[in-house]
């Protein structure tokens, strides 16, 4: 990828995508442009290693990419200076939820655009982000900026990146919330309430380090619950009381929500 970028907002998530270039060397310092109406410490970091911290486009031209990380109401007029600094060709990466590819290209006279949903490990190079492109072209340059960071899972539709969003970005939470309720039940079965949620926590960490293994979740679930044990009892009463009623439920809450908000 030849030219430089532009990162447009450091606050929560620009900073982690900051951090995560940083950390992969994706990108070479020397090629970001950091776009900060105030300080940040990911964008000092940067600095000190070559990147340029702005709060206007005057002196800079030809730059190639840029990623748009300000928040949605916002991202017209944020961009509208930098516009005269983009080259002709250049590709736009939006990582704001809720704008469409096509308003978008729309507002960047037709330059190609990718639109990613990223969570924030990406600033660990442990992410995971839906995408979507409306070009081969937009695909490739998502793939060079974030492929490093983030496992990116590409989705034929746009539209699915409501149901995408309550999977992946939300998930985390609904994950911490089974855990808490996982503890809560040990605590009711006489466990103390700080040891329960040190136990499922820890289960919590164990379960991780399973999935960082790359195996398939059906053969992280056998490689503890042998055929009739302790754990194999438990799922089966899991499924019983409506597990996969309740995930559909969780994951159409998320969905309606989001499409409200998008
Ligand atoms: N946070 C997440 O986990 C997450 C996940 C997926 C998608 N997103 C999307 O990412 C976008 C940013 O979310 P966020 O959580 O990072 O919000 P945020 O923390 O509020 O960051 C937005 C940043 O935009 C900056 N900004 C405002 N006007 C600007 C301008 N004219 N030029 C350059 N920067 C400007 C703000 O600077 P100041 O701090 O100086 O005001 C702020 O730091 C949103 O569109 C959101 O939908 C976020």
């Amino acid at each position: 990828m030849a030219g430089d970028v532009l990162l447009l907002g450091c606050g929560r998530l620009g900073s982690a995508i900051l951090e995560g270039w940083l950390l992969t060397e994706a990108l070479p310092p020397a090629r970001l442009v950091i776009a900060t109406p105030s300080s940040k410490p990911a964008a000092e970091a940067a600095r000190a290693l070559g990147a340029r911290v702005v709060t206007s486009p005057e002196g800079i031209e030809g730059l190639s990419r840029v990623v748009l990380a300000v928040k949605p109401g916002l991202w017209r007029q944020a961009l509208a200076p930098w516009l005269p600094a983009l080259a002709p060709d250049a590709v736009v990466l939006s990582v704001m939820a809720g704008v469409s590819g096509a308003d978008i290209a729309a507002g960047v006279e037709g330059r190609p655009v990718a639109r990613l949903m990223p969570t924030t490990a990406v600033a660990q190079a442990q992410g995971v982000a839906a995408l979507w492109a409306d070009s081969l072209e937009a695909a490739a340059a998502a793939q060079a900026a974030f492929g490093r960071l983030a496992d990116l899972v590409p989705l034929a539709d746009e539209t699915l990146f409501h149901a995408a969003t309550a999977v992946s970005g939300c998930a985390p939470a609904f994950i911490h919330a089974l855990v808490e309720a996982l503890a809560e039940a040990g605590a009711a079965e006489g466990l103390d309430p700080d040891a329960a949620a040190r136990l499922a926590r820890g289960a919590l960490r164990s379960a991780a380090a399973g999935e960082a293994t790359g195996a398939p979740l059906a053969a992280l679930i056998d490689r503890i619950a042998s055929p009739g044990g302790v754990t194999r009892a438990g799922l089966e009463a899991m499924r019983e009381a409506g597990l996969a009623p309740l995930a559909a439920a969780t994951v159409e809450a998320a969905i309606r929500r989001s499409r409200e908000l998008g």
